[in-house]
């Protein structure tokens, strides 16, 4: 089952009642509405680009041990989604089909997880979640920015400069699809 705008702003909606949510939720629109502007200018299916970034952290908004990213899929999957809209869910904070290559440290080996980023091959539409997911705070920013954000929250650890370096190869990417450097599409940010 295809799930639409109106679908994942009613799930937002849901989650928005527990005031925890809201800077998981702000973030989301952020990464929604940035892979919106992307994907248009790419020629892809610019709404099916801003649902994939509404829902990617969902697993944030449900309780339980899993860390969000192995919730998020399994809600998804459960309310009947096809498997590209629960996939979002997994691959959204790992880059270079490696679990180990994301920011905030080591991950668990969950060797479901492990395996499945590690054959999956990502489509356009994750690319552009992974670069938008690394712009986004509450609000778009430089991978710069964000990168450093992040780093300050969460530490630096043995894999960090692994993942840094292969989210500015990613973003060398999306810029070479564009044919202009990506920051161009937000002027603000710069
Ligand atoms: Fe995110």
């Amino acid at each position: 089952m295809k799930l639409t705008t109106k679908d994942a702003k009613n799930l937002l909606k849901e989650f928005s009642k527990n005031p925890q949510n809201k800077e998981w939720i702000t973030h989301s629109i952020c990464v929604g509405n940035c892979a919106y502007k992307i994907a248009k200018e790419l020629g892809i299916n610019a709404n099916k680009a801003r649902v994939l970034g509404y829902i990617h952290d969902i697993g944030k908004g449900i309780e339980g041990e899993e860390d969000h990213i192995v919730k998020g899929y399994v809600y998804i999957k459960s309310l009947g989604y096809d498997s590209e809209y629960a996939n979002i869910c997994l691959t959204h904070s790992y880059l270079n089909h490696d679990v180990n290559c994301t920011l905030g440290g080591i991950p668990n080996n969950i060797p479901y997880r492990t395996n499945f980023i590690k054959h999956h091959k990502y489509s356009i539409y994750e690319k552009v979640i992974n670069i938008c997911d690394l712009m986004c705070g509450t609000r778009p920013m430089t991978l710069e920015k964000r990168i450093i954000d992040i780093v300050t929250r969460r530490g630096l650890y043995p894999n960090s400069q692994y993942q840094i370096k292969e989210a500015f190869k990613l973003k060398k990417q999306i810029d070479k699809m564009l044919g202009y450097d990506l920051y161009e599409l937000f002027p603000h940010i710069k």
